[in-house]
């Protein structure tokens, strides 16, 4: 696969649907010079909130997380890009809103741990295995951006 379309899943948080902030989150991601190559709406049913997560199963948050996952219906996007993976944990900020870096989504628009506005892929690994969770093959698309030529260099873009 080449490099730049390594692919990152984020997940506009219910607290943001209330709080509408879907067009502002977005937008962060669009001007970071990010491709969008899957969107769409969906409710998180228990199944599967408890795979993907699994490995916060036993920790003292987990059913209230459960719960606020499923309060409202979210936004799941599939972003593309060179290094996105890191990019978007970078524009997203520190898990603990309140203490996120001003500049990133959740250092401006949030102050809580548990509704800190985004879920962002937090390795290669884990990317991987939640682009295929969230979306079907045929839900991703792949276009060519013409923004691109701006964005990147000649040689990132091979
Ligand atoms: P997310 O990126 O979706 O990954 C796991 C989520 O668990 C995290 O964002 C927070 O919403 C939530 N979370 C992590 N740590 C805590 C905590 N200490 N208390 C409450 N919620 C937490």
């Amino acid at each position: 696969m080449k490099a730049i379309k390594e692919k990152s899943l984020v997940i506009i948080k219910p607290d943001a649907l209330q709080r509408g902030l879907i067009g502002e989150i977005i937008k962060r991601f669009e001007k970071k010079g990010l491709k969008i190559v899957g969107l769409k709406m969906m409710r998180l049913d228990k199944a599967l909130l408890a795979e993907h997560y699994n490995h916060h199963k036993d920790k003292p948050f987990f059913k209230d997380l459960a719960k606020f996952m499923s309060s409202s219906p979210v936004i799941v996007l599939c972003v593309e890009g060179l290094n996105v993976i890191n990019a978007v944990r970078l524009v997203c900020g520190s898990t603990k809103a309140s203490e996120a870096e001003p500049g990133s989504i959740r250092g401006d628009l949030a102050m809580s741990t548990a509704c800190n506005v985004v879920h962002a892929s937090d390795s290669a690994a884990t990317a991987k295995k939640e682009v295929k969770r969230f979306f079907k093959k045929d839900e991703l698309h792949e276009y060519d951006k013409s923004e691109y030529t701006h964005v990147y260099a000649e040689d990132e873009r091979k």
